[in-house]
């Protein structure tokens, strides 16, 4: 039986599903887009991840790279462009023709989409340098003007500035930190930020440091596995979590062998609507 984080109290902890759908189901529909998520849903995803980042005028929007070229048919940095300019832009044509003029949606939209399909949200706040501050702020803003319409929501980054500053401004909402690779000082980092969920690249991730990280009462999700046969070995080694660009597959290869661990705490925001 894992021992509680010391830190622990508030938030309560996240009860993520084995398996979430990263930046909606990105090998089945663009990423970050609404139509990922509604795919991510029809795949039997109970929970999505996607990427925040801020545009000029300061608002929340869903892409993970800095600049729009990969995943849209426009170039330029997303934090240079304002709202307005970005939404103009075509995000799905570049995958596949039937999501021609799907847009960039903006954070609330996603939230309120998941809302609306009862899927968990693991928000990933991504900054250029120096902007962390303000995304999270930015973040934490439309938190708290959903309010009540908020989907249950995880809120992760790999850097602990961004992540400080949102433990400041929403200290009720549960936070993941993500390493590249999981440092000797991983838990020091996790109690200094308040963080009960630690994700990590499965490539780079050790039976031991599995082992620890549970033992010490953490969640453990790993980031990208679109293989079913590592999926279950990570699962037998203790992984809670995992995130995938094709989640049917890896949801049809684990049905009967995800183990239901028991819950012990409340939803972060009640039960969504
Ligand atoms: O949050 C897990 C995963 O999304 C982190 O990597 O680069 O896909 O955002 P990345
Ligand atoms: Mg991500």
């Amino acid at each position: 039986m894992a021992s509680e984080p010391p830190h622990i109290g508030k938030p309560d902890r996240p009860r993520l599903p084995p398996v979430i759908g990263h930046r909606g189901a990105a090998a089945r529909a663009p990423e970050n887009t609404l139509a990922g998520f509604r795919r991510a849903k029809a795949l039997g995803c109970a929970w999505v991840e996607f990427d925040v980042r801020l545009t000029a005028d300061g608002v929340p929007v869903l892409c993970h790279d800095p600049r729009l070229d990969r995943t849209t048919d426009r170039t330029g940095q997303v934090a240079a462009q304002t709202l307005a300019a970005i939404r103009t832009s075509d995000a799905g044509s570049w995958f596949a023709p039937e999501f021609a003029g799907e847009r960039i949606p903006t954070l609330e939209a996603a939230l309120l989409l998941c809302t609306g399909f009862d899927l968990g949200a693991n928000v990933e706040i991504k900054a250029d340098r120096g902007g962390e501050y303000a995304i999270a702020a930015a973040v934490a803003m439309t938190l708290g003007r959903l309010g009540e319409r908020c989907p249950r929501v995880l809120v992760s980054s790999f850097l602990p500035s961004a992540l400080a500053a949102f433990r400041a401004l929403a200290p009720q909402v549960p936070r993941g930190i993500l390493f590249r690779l999981i440092p000797r000082g991983w838990e020091a980092v996790a109690i200094r930020l308040g963080c009960l969920v630690i994700g990590a690249d499965h490539r780079r991730l050790r039976p031991r440091r599995i082992k620890a990280i549970r033992d010490a009462g953490y969640e453990l999700a790993a980031y990208t596995v679109n293989d079913p046969v590592r999926a279950r070995r990570l699962f037998d080694l203790g992984v809670a979590s995992v995130f995938s660009d094709m989640p049917d597959i890896i949801l049809a290869a684990s049905a009967g062998r995800l183990a239901t661990r028991p819950w012990r705490g409340k939803e972060p925001f009640g039960e969504a609507a």
